[in-house]
Formats: C-alpha cells, sequence, structure tokens
C-alpha cells in the first residue's frame, strides 16, 4: 500500500438510495473514455444494486458531496471490485485506495471471500496505473485487452482489511 498522506475530511461508507443523485451527478462529470458503464443512470438499477445482499456499492463523501464510488460484487468465491471512480478534482490524494480499502473490509466481515479482482481494460490509463500501483494486486491474465487485476486476502495481516 502507498504511504499514508494527509487527507482531506472524507467520510466512507455503503451508497445509500439518498446517494443515488451524487453518484449519477459524479457519473456526468466524468467522461466516456473513463467510466464506460453508463447503466448507473439507472435508478431503479442502482436501487437494486443497494439492496441485494450479493452487491455492495461503496461512496466517499467530502463535506457531504459523493466524490468516489465502487461497486463491489459477491460471486461467493470471488469479490469483484467494478466501475471504481474518484471525481476528477479530487484524484491522487488516496481516495480512490482508501475507497477500495473500506469496501473489502465491510465486504469481508459480511463474506469472508479472499479472492479479490479488478477488471481494467488496457487502453484506459488511469485505471492501470491505479491497479498496477496498489499494492498487493497482480496483473495477472489478458483477455481480449482486459486485465484481471488479482489479490488473496490475507485475514490474518491483511493491510487492506485492517485500520
Ligand atoms: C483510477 C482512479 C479511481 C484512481 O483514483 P485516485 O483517488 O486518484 O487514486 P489514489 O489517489 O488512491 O492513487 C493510489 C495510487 O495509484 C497510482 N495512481 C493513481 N492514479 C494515477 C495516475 N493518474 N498516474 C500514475 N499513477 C496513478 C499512484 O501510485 C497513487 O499513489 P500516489 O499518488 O501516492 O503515487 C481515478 O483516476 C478515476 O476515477 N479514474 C477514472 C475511472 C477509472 O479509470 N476507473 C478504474 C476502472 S477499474
Amino acid at each position: 500500500m502507498t504511504q499514508a498522506r494527509e487527507l482531506p475530511k472524507i467520510m466512507y461508507r455503503r451508497m445509500q438510495h439518498a446517494d443515488i443523485p451524487g453518484v449519477q451527478d459524479l457519473a456526468s462529470r466524468t467522461s466516456k473514455s473513463e467510466v464506460a458503464w453508463r447503466d448507473w443512470e439507472d435508478d431503479a438499477l442502482l436501487r437494486r444494486l443497494i439492496d441485494a445482499p450479493w452487491t455492495m456499492p461503496f461512496v466517499a463523501l467530502a463535506d457531504g458531496h459523493i466524490v468516489g464510488v465502487v461497486f463491489l460484487g459477491d460471486t461467493g468465491t470471488r469479490l469483484l471490485l467494478n466501475h471504481l471512480c474518484v471525481d476528477p478534482s479530487a484524484r491522487r490524494r488516496g481516495i480512490g485506495q482508501e475507497l477500495v480499502r473500506c469496501a473489502l473490509k465491510e465486504m469481508y466481515q459480511i463474506s469472508p471471500v479472499r479472492h479479490v479482482i479488478a477488471l481494467v481494460r488496457g487502453n484506459n490509463p488511469l485505471g492501470m496505473e491505479f491497479w498496477q500501483k496498489v499494492d498487493g494486486f497482480k496483473d495477472e491474465t489478458v483477455c481480449d485487452d482486459i486485465h484481471s487485476f488479482c489479490m488473496d486476502l490475507d485475514p490474518s495481516g491483511s493491510p487492506w482489511l485492517t485500520d
């Protein structure tokens, strides 16, 4: 994990229904080349993702405004990290990494699945730089230019599961 730094006052928690407009607003401030998944414009889908037991959207808030989001999915044997996005004006302050850590920690308490995967397109330089740099994840397979960054959580000492 990269060195801890002075962070702005950011709150990390599970996404709630009331966060939907803020998450959609974040998506609208992010270019389509960065986040291709546009289904999050669909209110009903976002409500289902919040309510379903096998998915966990997680948000970062600064002064009550959504500045980051990640969607975790639990397949029973793997945790999938999808659609990680940080507000363009709040990047490179550790928010993306902390959002992933907080979401993994909470999801692990509900479902102690050790194998974690993030899928990133090779033509997404921000996503590639991020997953290549954060500790613990390895770029294991490439298929059709989609990279699988994988990590096995160690419940006895993973920095991803501790404060
Ligand atoms: C990828 C993304 C979520 C990273 O969020 P972030 O809050 O800026 O990331 P962090 O500040 O936690 O970065 C952690 C480390 O990743 C690396 N990193 C992140 N962005 C980087 C960049 N643009 N260039 C080089 N390294 C980068 C750095 O090593 C960084 O640590 P450092 O700043 O101490 O050097 C953000 O750039 C984003 O929303 N991009 C658009 C959506 C996207 O590409 N999502 C990924 C799809 S899975």
